[in-house]
């Protein structure tokens, strides 16, 4: 079960934890964001790495949402063992449960829009969550992953699989299985547009945000996308909703 990884993995992931830095893209854009005390809310948390990387750029609090009362339980731990401001709370997103208007940056991604089902009302809720003006910061795998072959002598697009598909099933480590949904990247926008957000910083990188030990494909030789950077501020309440002005 993936969730037993993380009782399995406690004692890495600690000391991953104590040394935990961002990737240089979203230093660069959140830095400006945190430094000044932001109170972030973390949806899709798992292990909840990351945020003690936001406190270290200066978050005043951090609060990791996560549907797996194990994977909670293992953040929770490990933020009271590291003594940072890192709560961890089990919710099924998109019902969080937290109070509106509780946070200055939304801060997700790296393997969780493949369990949003329903974008719009995802969004919704994350709206709810930001303070005016708060941002939605998303480093996410490229829509265009599920089509590469693990492939190490040539990049080639898998015959089963469809960018236009509304999922794929998992078939590599460690998701294995599981039923992923899909978005292209113009959804992905328009949904954003319709949901009152003003996008700030969009970008295409060549690298994965995460490659599994020892593992290589020709995909990854940085000819094609394999991941993307978003940074997006909620625009005035009304201006914007629903597509109204667009
Ligand atoms: C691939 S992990 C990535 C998490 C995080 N970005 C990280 O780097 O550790 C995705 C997480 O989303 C959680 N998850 C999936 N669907 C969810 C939902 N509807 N509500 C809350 N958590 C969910 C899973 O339990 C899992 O911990």
């Amino acid at each position: 079960m993936a969730s037993q990884k993380h009782i399995r993995e406690y004692e890495a992931l600690l000391t991953e934890a104590r040394t935990a830095t961002l990737l240089p893209t979203e230093e660069r854009l959140l830095r400006p964001l945190l430094e000044a005390g932001a109170d972030v809310v973390h949806p899709m948390s798992g292990h909840g790495i990351d945020d003690v990387a936001l406190v270290s750029l200066g978050a005043r609090s951090v609060v990791g949402v996560d549907y797996s009362p194990t994977a909670v339980a293992s953040a929770q731990r490990r933020a009271h063992e590291l003594g940072v401001p890192c709560h961890y709370l089990v919710a099924q997103m998109p019902n969080s449960t937290l109070d509106s208007g509780c946070a200055d940056l939304i801060y997700t991604g790296k393997g969780a829009l493949i369990w949003v089902d329903d974008l719009a009302a995802w969004l919704m809720e994350l709206t709810r969550l930001l303070r005016p003006g708060g941002h939605l910061f998303i480093y996410e795998a490229h829509p265009l992953v599920p089509l590469w072959a693990w492939d190490t002598d040539e990049i080639r697009v898998r015959a089963d699989r469809s960018y236009f598909a509304r999922t794929n099933v998992n078939d590599t480590f460690p998701a294995h299985g599981a039923v992923e949904r899909q978005n292209t990247l113009a959804e992905l926008v328009m949904a954003l547009v319709r949901g009152g957000f003003a996008i700030e910083h969009f970008a295409e990188h060549p690298e994965p945000f995460w490659r599994p030990d020892g593992a290589a494909a020709a995909a990854w030789d940085g000819r094609v996308p394999n991941s993307y950077s978003l940074l997006a501020r909620m625009r005035d309440q009304g201006a914007g909703r629903d597509g109204g002005r667009f």
